[in-house]
């Protein structure tokens, strides 16, 4: 785990599957103990640029610098992409100067490659089009919480093939479970996300299986995740989704097919009464809160491994 210190996370796949097991574990510590890590980032500098709206995500990688030791600062880029006043590889080479990591929310993803690429403090990819990794860590760290471990977990994902949607099928498979995703035709996930998931579920035993049917994919499930059907970027398209989406419902009739101690899962912000019910969103099976206090403490993790101040921490998984 000392070797990602110093390394990026642009993708769920950059980490290995070991990697991803110290910072579930390294998570479980830093919630339980957070004293313990009060001083272990201390004077270190964080930046945030984002090019779209955020509460959860900005406010829990403020929180979480801040209770290391360190300090956030946040960069209002909604009104100019970035890369438009100077170029990524200029702004890297000011930025490394006097940062210790740069946290990016973007729409291209290659922005936060690019910048990666050029820049030799960490960058964190705080969602994109293509990936939301600290969503997934924090979101299979809740389900560990939960049951324990996410070996052989049934985890169904229903709605939009969209960026959550490819970190938690590249999480669920670094982490042995089985994911089943139901999409409607022509919003699946991605080929490529799809292929990373089988090469990584062959060391793991985990599985991914696509389907249409929502009912297929939930049958005997622990966890039911749905998100937004129109994520940030695109609401022009908003109109021609819904009725596409209307079948992938997330409400009481569908977790009916799950286990019943399923959990259910929801990034949030959610579209009341689109994706998700209210009576599901706000009933006795939702961890949503869990999930968005979870991101906190699944960043810290993050944030001390990047940033080396870890160095005490093993991981005791036997990987
Ligand atoms: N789940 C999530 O990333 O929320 P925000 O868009 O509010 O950061
Ligand atoms: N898929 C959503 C997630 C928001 C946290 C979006 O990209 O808008």
């Amino acid at each position: 785990a000392k070797r990602l210190c110093g390394r990026d996370l642009c993708s769920i796949a950059d980490l290995t599957v070991q990697e991803m097991a110290a910072i579930m574990d390294l998570a479980h510590a830093v919630k339980n103990h957070p004293d313990d890590f009060r001083h272990a980032l201390d004077a270190r500098q964080m930046v945030m640029f984002f090019e779209k709206a955020s509460l959860r995500t900005r406010l829990t990688f403020d929180t979480a610098i801040n209770t290391l030791g360190g300090n956030a600062i946040f960069v209002d880029q909604t009104q100019s992409p970035l890369g438009e006043r100077e170029s990524l590889a200029d702004m890297a080479r000011n930025l490394e100067r006097w940062m210790n990591v740069i946290v990016l929310r973007t729409y291209a993803h290659e922005t936060i490659t690019e910048m990666a690429a050029c820049s030799k403090v960490p960058v964190i990819n705080a969602l994109s089009d293509l990936e939301h990794p600290c969503q997934a860590i924090a979101d299979f760290f809740t389900l560990e919480e939960r049951f324990g471990s996410a070996e052989g977990l049934r985890f169904a994902y229903v709605g939009d093939g969209n960026n959550v949607c490819h970190s938690l099928i590249l999480t669920a498979a670094q982490l042995g479970a089985h994911c089943s995703v139901a999409s409607p035709k022509g919003f699946a996930p991605k080929l490529e996300i799809i292929h990373k998931a089988i090469e990584i579920s062959e060391q793991t035993g985990g599985s991914i299986t696509l389907l249409h049917d929502p009912i297929k994919a939930v049958t005997g499930a622990d966890a039911v995740y749905t998100d937004v059907c129109t994520s940030m970027g695109f609401e022009h398209e908003a109109t021609k989704r819904a009725p596409i989406f209307k079948p992938y419902q997330v409400n009481e009739a569908l977790m009916a097919h799950a286990q019943p101690d399923a959990v259910f899962m929801h990034c949030l912000p959610a579209h009341r009464n689109a994706e998700v019910t209210d009576a599901v969103l706000d009933g006795p099976q939702s961890v949503v809160f869990d999930q968005a206090e979870n991101r906190m403490h699944a960043q810290k993790a993050l944030l001390l491994m990047l940033l080396g101040g870890a160095k005490r921490i093993t991981n005791n998984r036997g990987r």
